[in-house]
């Protein structure tokens, strides 16, 4: 696991744009595994600048979703379809045609299993997600993977925690408007993308950071599933890199390998 610190969230947008496009194959159409929620905000708009410089093969990737809301009509402002339309396929030129998300509309839970196992297969039938852009929750989610969730788990339908409905109550009207379930990828199947790249930032996050990169590889974190992953890159600012113990080295390791003499 790569751990890149930098001053301000402009900087973790920045520096995580980067390391998206270097991780993303030129030579095929890439698959771009996407986070939604503030963090990937300021990282997409890279990927626009880049896509316009012509850095991007972006006009035949694919964007996969880890995850979205069950029960919101199609076309809420807050579907995560929706919410990926307005912020990446607008923002960074990915064809919406080509922008796969798990379908919560389903009238009852037989129709959100069966919608679940779909993406899956979508994921198998597009050879694999490249890079999975992630951020991670104030408990430790991944994805919708709230604590306690199984480490090999694949797409399936869960209930959001307490915490997680609190935190993504500000997207709402009110508090009661947001969704109590979801389809969202499993930590297996997040695992399974080539390389992992998860940023962060703001105070809110420096506790789960620290457990998640520090701590042990445990359901009650499942960020900490990263620890497993052999190619994952974590970006974070000042803020959420409050709590971390071993600063020193991941500061020194970023400074690049120099060999004595
Ligand atoms: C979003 C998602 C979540 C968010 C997490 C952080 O698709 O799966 O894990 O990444 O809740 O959200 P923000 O970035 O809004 O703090």
């Amino acid at each position: 696991m790569e751990v890149l610190i930098v001053p301000t969230p402009d900087d973790v947008a920045d520096l995580a744009a980067s390391v998206v496009v270097d991780a993303l194959p030129t030579s095929r159409p890439p698959v771009l595994g996407l986070a939604t929620g503030s963090s990937p905000l300021g990282l997409y708009r890279r990927l626009g600048e880049a896509a316009a410089a012509g850095h991007l093969r972006v006009q035949d990737a694919s964007g996969v979703a880890l995850d979205e809301y069950v029960g919101l009509a199609g076309g809420h402002p807050e579907s995560y379809r929706t919410v990926l339309e307005r912020e990446v396929c607008d923002v960074v030129g990915l064809d919406r045609a080509r922008l796969f998300v798990p379908d919560g509309t389903g009238a009852d839970l037989e129709a959100l299993i069966a919608a679940a196992r779909r993406h899956e297969e979508r994921i198998v039938a597009l050879g694999g997600v490249d890079v999975q852009i992630l951020g991670i929750g104030a408990n430790g989610h991944l994805g919708f993977n709230e604590p306690g969730s199984a480490l090999s788990s694949r797409t399936r339908v869960k209930r959001l925690s307490d915490r997680t409905r609190a935190d993504n109550a500000r997207f709402f009207a009110s508090p009661e408007d947001v969704p109590t379930h979801c389809i969202t990828q499993g930590l297996g199947t997040i695992l399974s993308a080539r390389s992992l790249v998860l940023v962060a930032t703001g105070a809110a996050k420096a506790t789960a950071v620290a457990a998640a990169l520090e701590g042990p590889l445990t359901a009650s974190c499942p960020a900490s599933v990263l620890q497993w992953h052999a190619d994952a890159v974590v970006v974070l600012d000042e803020d959420a890199a409050a709590m971390l113990a071993n600063r020193a080295y991941y500061d020194a390791s970023a400074a690049g390998l120099r060999l004595p003499g």
